[in-house]
């Protein structure tokens, strides 16, 4: 029998167009008519229990719709990194390595990290303090604000008043070393409620978004490519994009533009030199479009803050030249040109029209295709808000597709 699913709820600021197929909430019980009409078997759609068949229908279903959420669910660690594992069975290790909280304490991450002891692949994340939580006897957790991030905050003021901002887009990966996970669990056990907010762009198109206390905001990366005119998407399907080694401990000095896509270029980031120990052969060269397994769609999947160099191939021979960038294929190293070059791709992507924002409840368990989708953490939270949430993403064992030969003759 067929999962019973349904949409997402579009917001009113939503592109119904655009936004109809992202997300599907899968019902934990679906309910079948037997003969007998007055009894009804309940069939169980548990994440941590999918039997075999349930399993490739929701890889499926992950993968056509970018994100699933099993409503009021109860789901332990193990069945969480259980889960996770199925949509990669070779991969073993969290995303960013596991227990790596106490190393690299140079890296941006670090602070937003807690390992479950029991399951190292399961991180806990959230805000406040937590105590006596799956073997930790407290875990001082933080929330993270646009404020430690950004080069510019919104002001004290502002933000009594509900105004918050897009953290940081991205993609969970490392970047260095490590493949970038297929998909994301996201487990919500404690959820503070809390008045909604005003997510505001503040890089003067007057964009703002109405979200959720504590949203996860989501954008679809095959929307972000779709709505590319013909010259970039010609330029995204030649292109691969080249990460700085440690990339998180490179930028940590830089700070982010307000939409929380992409840094600012102050020459901040730390000199190659001063970063841990690296080498060339760990060195991340990603394609900008990563092909989805199921669609054969193409996402746009570009982590900004992490991106140093851009390469773009030539146009395939027979390909019209007119209105084409780098028609001969370039290497851009200039990091304004790489970032103002990405901005320019990602931006229209992140549209209000084309964010879902999801308001969580507790035990919301939420999965989505790392690899489909860019994702940023909203809001902000007093210390007294606790909140708790069990994230897990394995390192895959291999590397995001790019486009085909026939994609590149498509588009180029
Ligand atoms: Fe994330």
């Amino acid at each position: 029998m067929a999962i019973e699913t349904a949409p997402f709820p579009l917001a009113p600021t939503a592109d119904a167009g655009k936004m109809k197929e992202f997300g599907r909430y899968v019902s934990i019980s679906s309910v079948s008519l037997v003969a007998n009409a007055t009894s009804r078997i309940v069939k169980d759609v548990h994440p941590g229990k999918l039997t075999p068949e349930q399993l490739e229908e929701v890889k499926e279903l992950l993968y056509k719709h970018g994100a699933l959420l099993f409503p009021n669910v109860v789901v332990t660690p193990e069945e969480q990194y259980a889960l996770t594992k199925a949509f990669d069975p070779q991969s073993e290790n969290y995303g960013h390595g596991n227990n790596k909280t106490g190393e690299t304490k140079k890296s941006i991450l670090h602070p937003d990290l807690k390992t479950i002891p029991r399951v190292p692949q399961v991180q806990l994340i959230g805000n406040g303090t937590v105590y006596n939580h799956e073997g930790l006897a407290e875990a001082k957790l933080k929330h993270p604000h646009h404020k430690t991030f950004h080069a510019n905050a919104i002001s004290d003021e502002d933000e009594e008043k509900g105004y918050t901002r897009f953290y940081r887009w991205h993609i969970d990966a490392a970047l260095y070393d490590l493949e970038p996970p297929k998909v994301t669990t996201l487990y919500g056990l404690k959820v503070p409620r809390g008045p909604s907010q005003i997510c505001r762009y503040d890089d003067g198109t007057g964009d703002e978004l109405p979200v959720p206390l504590g949203t996860t905001a989501f954008v679809c990366g095959a929307t972000m490519f779709d709505i590319l005119p013909p010259e970039l998407k010609s330029l995204a399907v030649r292109s691969k994009v080249r990460y700085a080694p440690h990339p998180y401990v490179w930028m940590a000095p830089a700070r982010s533009n307000t939409t929380g896509l992409g840094l600012l270029t102050e020459n901040k980031e730390l000199a190659l030199s001063e970063l841990p120990e690296w080498s060339e052969d760990k060195i991340k060269v990603l394609p900008m479009l990563w092909k989805n397994p199921v669609t054969g769609l193409l996402h746009y999947q570009v982590h900004p803050s992490g991106a140093a160099a851009i390469e773009v191939a030539p146009l395939p021979e027979g390909a019209n030249r007119e209105g084409a960038l780098y028609p001969d294929g370039a290497t851009i190293t200039d990091l304004k040109e790489v970032r103002d070059l990405l901005y320019k791709m990602q931006r229209p992507g992140i549209a209000p029209s084309l964010v879902y924002a999801h308001d969580w409840n507790e035990l919301d368990f939420v999965l989505f295709h790392n690899r489909g989708v860019l994702h940023s953490v909203v809001g902000a939270f007093k210390p007294d808000q606790v909140r708790a949430f069990h994230q897990c993403n394995l390192a895959a064992s291999d590397t995001p597709a790019g486009p085909s030969e026939e994609d590149v003759k498509k588009y180029a």
